[in-house]
């Protein structure tokens, strides 16, 4: 008997590796749900559909007892009464809506039988009988502050309306019967929720037994259809659903938006399309539902491995949006129709309405509401709340060699010295999987690396560092000491009966941690100091994948809903955080490894993430292919991360799966050397790909293709920090640059790089060998090449760039800008801390620029106590703008921006000392200096000194430039260069 079911899961276990050892192509669709496949799903589109079509005569059976409703201290309270369908009685729903300080609102609805535990689950499930209230736990950090000098009213309508933000120009208008709320910014709608009447929270009620039994009358049969309230079963998994149907629904429109951008992570355009089936859209809603989908298909609103329920609404000048709070399965269908001659709408600018409707299969209806009136407002509300961006370490903003596999620690140094002869520079490499001793995280395989120490050493001598992976997923095996802890101190997920979950993934059966379990997170902790965890060094890092988590066995490659975590919460209520819990426990490992005086900042990577993932570290898109589709796609998918807050997001350079032409990986190569999060990464079964084995004619672009990212580094770091503080992303699509450029709000193929006014266009097509950019109507300023100076003037018009293929990715530079860059070609990065400075300045027709640096350690937490520069540079004029003829008048200035310099300011700027800025390139030069031989360099607290001006006059086409060679200034001090 045993023989025998041992043999059935081991050809189960095999069928899955074959699966997942891409010997099948394309995504699995059978193995995913469509929503009519999703019971909450069905129910909640029915249920839309049924108002619909009932038009003006349909009602929305929820209304907030005016009875109930207080104001105080910053939050309105009140209790929703839903009549249930038929009369047969109501359902009490507590709401709270609370005014924060920072202008935006939250509406939290809870349901008081199950708040208050007065519900019997079925199956003598231990289940929690609460709605999940735990999300906000792991997802919100701040900007909860309650906004307590908020107005309110209510009018005869029965209506309370609350006055709020900034300047009190917020209003909330709650209408107490049926119950919506008008979002309102400036007497304008902005949002509304409810005003289709599609809100919808499933309420607790018995299991009544339909069945007939012998002797007694028919039960009463069900005026509702059932089928999908009590179990349900997909792939032959059946999720037993102990607290009945408990889904949320809200339908929230958007008046006068055309555009809403965001809820990642979806393959598809960055402007998201109508989910209801009219021509050329979508027929499915957008669906957050954490999943391994390898090999995922290009332009559809299908799950991917991460989620983060943000939604941007975009018009001409005006942003609003809203942030879903909510950690199970959700989907959201997106309706665009003409605006209505809603009274209420008018004076708004667009004439198109988008309808979305959302719905989560359980938990609390939480919603955040941001009323802008910008993108940038937007993100910094947003990430007050979830979190900033991580500042990562320097060189993890360097090139990254990955593969599947490096197979032993020879051959590890062996890749590193081939990149040293080819002169190509990289900072990070690689372990995936096999590293381990049959994929028992904490070990490592000694047949191939027996030395792991040895390798990390020969790394470490030219500033490199080593990520390695490990994953969710514990071997179950004897005499494996990390499996035994998590199974007898129960650290691990359990199965609905409350005993642990056992389940396949890599290492074959398995167990997951539970990362929601602060035991499990103090034990996780444990397993990663230096002494438990041999071969580590502080030099090595992690990589946290499969954790959606990916069961290859589970419904849908993951854990059955109805599997329980700490405090008895179901899966299902969890599932999209999930991902989130365990990146936690390895950030705080790899803090905890450190010396508490000398902690350094984790790098993890990780492939599923939910809101607040952007504190932890990096993400990347999962499992691409070689194709030039899936190139395509990284880009709007990176951009829709940043947009989200989400600013360290890449895509494995060159396509997991398959081998790409020399071609695809050249211009792979090219882009990828403008995502945030830079990495080459391949399958097991794709030939050996990195960038030196390249032919002649290939390797040179990849190699140039690097070198601008290292050249860039400066920049990059700067962005990051801009993220870092205020949240607004390193890389930007148009509409957010320019928001009040209609032309640019579906552009989603070009983006900038932070502030830096870096305008990129990635060649992402076969045989393509030139590209189109739009160009903003931006009145003062030109673009200029940035390799040639050609001078390009924007005005709401396409210019044609060529981009052959042993060129470089076109970036034009906009005018108005000042960018840091260093330009000695190193090994990595690390060698480039003490490297000289070149700043390029690109003037606008005013012939004024502005730009920031900001530098430090590069990887300790010592920034957080002052221990940094932030310098702006300020290129300007104190006579006219405009004229070319006044000389002398024009000036480069180093101004501190460190808002209270402390004592380790002044340590870190000892180490600084002798970091100069070595050129100085003016693009763009006035026509004034022709002939003019030096510039007056004035540093704090030292004599002028003279240094000789070089100008060149461009032409055809081309901007004049000058250039300062070694002006001596240094990067930590003030100076003024006189032009
Ligand atoms: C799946 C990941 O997406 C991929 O990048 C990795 O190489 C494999 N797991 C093996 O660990």
């Amino acid at each position: 008997m045993f023989a025998s079911r041992a043999g059935a899961y081991l050809a189960l276990f095999v069928s899955f590796l074959l699966t997942f050892l891409n010997l099948v192509d394309g995504v699995k669709h059978e193995n995913f749900k469509t929503c009519d496949q999703s019971g909450f799903c069905t129910r909640n589109r029915g249920y839309a559909d049924k108002a619909a079509a009932s038009g003006s005569s349909w009602t929305s059976p929820y209304q907030l007892d005016s009875k109930t409703v207080s104001v105080r201290n910053g939050q309105l309270t009140g209790v929703i009464i839903k009549t249930i369908e038929n009369g047969s009685g109501t359902v009490r729903l507590p709401l709270v809506i609370s005014f924060l300080d920072s202008g935006v609102a939250r509406v939290t609805v809870d349901e008081e039988k199950r708040q208050k535990g007065e519900i019997e689950l079925r199956h003598g499930s231990p289940a929690r009988k609460e709605r999940y209230n735990g999300v906000q736990d792991w997802v919100i950090v701040g900007g909860l502050t309650l906004d307590q000098n908020i107005a309110e009213r209510t009018t005869d309508q029965d209506e309370t309306i609350v006055s709020y933000g900034p300047k009190k120009s917020f209003q909330a208008v709650i209408k107490h019967a049926p119950f919506s709320i008008d979002f309102r910014r400036d007497e304008e709608t902005q949002i509304k929720f409810n005003s289709k009447g599609w809100l919808s929270m499933e309420h607790w009620r018995p299991k009544v037994d339909r069945e007939q039994k012998e002797g007694e009358p028919a039960p009463p049969e069900s005026t509702e259809d059932e089928s999908t309230w009590w179990e349900e079963s997909f792939g032959g998994n059946t999720d037993t659903k102990p607290k009945g149907p408990e889904s949320v629904g809200l339908d929230i429109t958007f008046p006068g938006y055309e555009h809403v951008y965001g809820i990642p992570e979806h393959a598809g355009p960055l402007s998201l399309k109508q989910t209801r089936g009219s021509s050329g859209q979508y027929d499915q809603p957008y669906r957050l539902y954490n999943s391994d989908v390898f090999e995922y298909e290009m332009d559809t609103p299908m799950t991917l491995y991460g989620a983060i329920p943000l939604m941007q609404a975009h018009r001409k000048d005006s942003t609003v949006g809203v942030f879903w709070l909510n950690a199970a399965e959700t989907w959201i269908d997106i309706v665009k129709s003409k605006t209505s001659s809603n009274p209420l709408s008018l004076g708004i600018g667009g004439t198109t309405d988008t309808q979305t409707h959302w719905f989560s299969e359980s938990g609390l209806l939480d919603v955040f509401v941001f009323l802008g009136p910008t993108p940038k407002n937007i993100i910094q509300d947003y990430s007050e709340l979830t979190g900033y961006s991580q500042l990562p370490q320097h060189f993890a903003l360097g090139y990254h060699q990955c593969r599947w596999n490096y197979v032993t620690d020879e051959d590890v140094k062996d890749v590193d010295r081939k990149f040293d002869k080819a002169k190509i520079p990289y900072d990070v490499i690689w372990l995936d999987i096999e590293y381990t001793e049959g994929k028992k995280y904490f070990t490592w395989d000694k047949d191939n690396f027996p030395d792991p120490l040895g390798m990390q050493k020969h790394l470490d001598s030219h500033g490199r560092k080593l990520v390695i992976i490990v994953d969710p997923h514990i071997k179950n095996e004897g005499n494996y000491p990390v499996v035994d802890a998590l199974k007898s101190q129960n650290l691990g997920i359990n199965n609905k009966e409350n005993n642990i979950f056992e389940g396949w993934c890599w290492p074959g059966s398995s167990y997951w941690i539970d990362a929601f379990n602060p035991a499990a997170l103090a034990w996780w902790k444990s397993l990663f100091a230096y002494s438990n965890f041999p071969g580590t060094t502080p030099n090595t890092f992690l990589w946290n994948d499969m954790n959606e988590p990916s069961v290859f066995n589970g419904p849908e490659t993951t854990m059955p809903k109805d599997n329980l975590h700490f405090g008895n919460w179901e899966h299902r209520d969890v599932h999209n955080v999930n991902g989130l819990t365990f990146v936690n426990a390895t950030y705080e490992a790899l803090l905890a490894r450190d010396d508490p005086k000398h902690q350094r900042r984790p790098f993890v990577l990780t492939r599923s993430f939910y809101a607040g993932s952007q504190r932890q570290g990096a993400m990347w898109t999962g499992d691409n292919l070689a194709s030039w589709d899936h190139l395509e796609a990284s880009i709007p998918m990176i951009l829709n991360q940043n947009i989200a807050g989400f600013s360290f997001s890449g895509a494995d350079v060159g396509g997991f799966f398959g081998n790409p032409s020399k071609e695809l990986q050249t211009r792979w190569f090219q882009a990828g050397a403008f995502y945030p999060f830079f990495r080459a990464h391949a399958h097991i079964d794709s030939r050996r790909r990195e960038p030196y084995l390249e032919a002649s004619g290939y390797v040179e672009p990849i190699t140039q293709a690097l070198r601008l990212r290292y050249s860039l580094l400066p920049a990059w770091y700067t962005s990051f920090h801009t993220a870092h503080t205020t949240g607004e992303p390193v890389m930007r699509p148009m509409w957010y640059v320019h928001p009040s450029d209609e032309a640019g709000f579906a552009l989603d193929d070009q983006f900038y790089v932070g502030d830096t006014g870096l305008l990129v266009k990635p060649v992402l097509k076969e045989g393509v060998t030139s590209v189109d950019i739009y160009l903003p109507p931006t009145s003062n300023a030109p673009y200029y090449d940035y390799f040639t100076f050609e001078t390009y003037t924007g005005s709401g018009k396409t210019v044609h760039l060529d981009a052959p293929l042993q060129g470089h990715t076109p970036v034009l530079m906009q005018g108005g800008h000042i960018l840091p860059r260093k330009e000695r070609p190193r090994k990595s990065s690390a060698l480039m801390k003490f490297d000289p400075y070149t700043l390029v300045i690109a003037l606008d027709n005013a012939g004024r620029a502005e730009g920031e640096l900001y530098i430090d350690d590069g990887e300790s937490f010592e920034y957080q106590k002052g221990a940094y520069i932030h310098r702006r540079f300020r290129f300007s004029s104190s006579s006219s703008a405009d004229d070319n003829n006044k000389e002398n008048n024009f000036s480069l200035v180093s101004d501190d921006l460190h808002p209270a310099p402390t004592k380790q300011t002044t340590s870190f700027l000892k180490t600084m000392k002798d970091v100069r800025v070595e050129k100085i390139v003016v693009v763009g030069a006035l026509k004034a200096w022709e002939g003019k031989t030096e510039v007056v360099v004035t540093e704090d607290g030292e004599k002028e000194r003279k240094v000789a001006l070089q100008w060149n006059g461009g032409g055809r086409g081309k901007a004049a430039w000058a250039v300062v060679r070694d002006p001596g200034v240094r990067v930590g001090r003030g100076w003024r260069i006189a032009f």
